[in-house]
């Protein structure tokens, strides 16, 4: 069903948990250097939750432009990224980061990924890189570009 579906382009990104659970993120809400804010995609016509799934959980945070790579430049919504925040180690919620404001941190074995190229690892134990998920401006708001790009999820067995 739609609240199962991927994130579609044209979503919104909605805060998961907080202050601000369920309202729409805007680029102002993101700050450079803060720990990844959850969320999950949003039907803008329908305003359905795409709350179904795990695998739907997004991890959202800002770079200052001189940390994001060329690559990732094209992905990325006036600096704010957004990826995959299912762990591709064994699968734990990734909710932090670290000082140099463009990794993020899973707490479960530390395995950390510079989001400010397309996820690659940094540190493992995880053997994959997050997938990321393409963003555009849409009147102001932090929208979906694109489908991930990249696997969710730890490998399976
Ligand atoms: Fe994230 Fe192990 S589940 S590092």
């Amino acid at each position: 069903d739609a609240a199962s579906m991927r994130p579609q382009p044209g979503d919104l990104l909605v805060f998961m948990i907080g202050e601000n659970q369920g309202e729409t993120i805007a680029p102002s809400q993101v700050e450079v250097g803060a720990r990844p804010i959850l969320a999950y995609p949003m039907d803008p016509v329908t305003k359905t939750l795409r709350d179904g799934s795990r695998f739907n959980i997004i991890a959202v945070g800002r770079l200052d432009p001189s940390e994001i790579e060329d690559d990732t430049k094209p992905l990325s919504a006036d600096g704010v990224v957004a990826y995959s925040a299912v762990c591709t180690h064994n699968g734990c919620i990734i909710t932090e980061n670290n000082d140099t404001h463009h990794e993020f941190v899973c707490n479960c074995h530390g395995s950390t990924f510079d989001v400010g190229n397309k996820g690659k690892i940094v540190v493992g134990p995880a053997t994959r890189r997050l997938a990321i998920l393409p963003l555009k401006l849409a009147d102001g708001n932090v929208t979906v570009a694109a489908d991930f790009d990249g696997r969710l999820g730890p490998p399976r067995e």
